[in-house]
């Protein structure tokens, strides 16, 4: 499966059976968060059989349950914006190697997660990961021209990542962003709203899939 491919299959899973990731996929996530942290200077790790976090011996803790795996993405302060961008890369691997996921900001316990992190940094979100019960469903979207301006027409490829990003995740599903072209360049923009600007990561790591990172200079790069 492609990341195209699973970035159409993704939805966010909640509810985890008790089958255990096998170790040869758990090496290929965490050689692809070396990856990451090295070139991002994030702290990204993960957590496998960990059940604290999600209190999965209280059913349905925060509407999750059996949720043992989870990726913690942690950095520094002002670093939003990339943590959205390389832990949907994290997601779509996942979906790849056919586990589920969910990005999840509140409804976990943060002083449960066995990560030690230095003064500076902070854990932004974690992404639960498992064997989901189901495969979730399709979120509701806004239609494409409320999250996206063009200057003359757009070109196809533009149109391409647009449904691509109206595919990403994001917090309590509120799409609060705007992409707009202009002069063949592309501008992505947080509105208001919890996590938008991590929100943006996500949904530009979904627009450069769906457009091709090739096609596309990005205004403020
Ligand atoms: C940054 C971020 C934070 C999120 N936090 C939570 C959360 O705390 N609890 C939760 O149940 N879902 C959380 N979600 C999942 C969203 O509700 C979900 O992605 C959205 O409703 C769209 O649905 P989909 O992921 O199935 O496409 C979060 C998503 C994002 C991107």
């Amino acid at each position: 499966m492609t990341l195209y491919d699973a970035m159409l299959e993704r939805h966010s899973v909640r509810q985890y059976t008790d089958k255990k990731i096998e170790p040869e996929k758990i090496e290929i996530l965490k050689n692809k968060i070396d990856e990451i942290n090295k070139k991002s200077g994030l702290y990204i790790s993960l957590c496998t059989e960990e059940p604290e976090a999600f209190q999965a011996n209280k059913p349905s803790y925060g509407s999750f349950s059996g949720c043992k795996n989870y990726f913690v993405l942690a950095a520094g302060k002002g670093r939003d914006e990339d943590i959205g961008y390389y832990g949907e890369e994290l997601v779509l691997l996942s979906q790849t190697l056919g586990l589920n996921t969910c990005w999840v900001a509140l409804t976990f316990e943060k002083n449960k997660v066995p990560v030690k992190l230095s003064e500076n940094e902070k854990i932004y979100d974690v992404i639960a990961l498992g064997y989901g019960k189901t495969q979730g469903v399709v979120h509701k979207s806004k239609p494409l021209d409320k999250l996206y301006r063009a200057k003359g027409d757009a070109p196809e490829w533009f149109m391409r990542g647009m449904e691509a990003a109206a595919l990403a995740p994001t917090a309590i599903n509120q799409q609060r962003f705007i992409i707009s072209y202009e002069d063949g360049k592309v501008g992505a923009k947080a509105l208001l709203g919890p996590c938008s600007k991590t929100d943006l990561g996500i949904v530009k790591y979904h627009f450069e899939l769906g457009a091709g990172s090739e096609n596309i200079i990005w205004k403020d790069r």
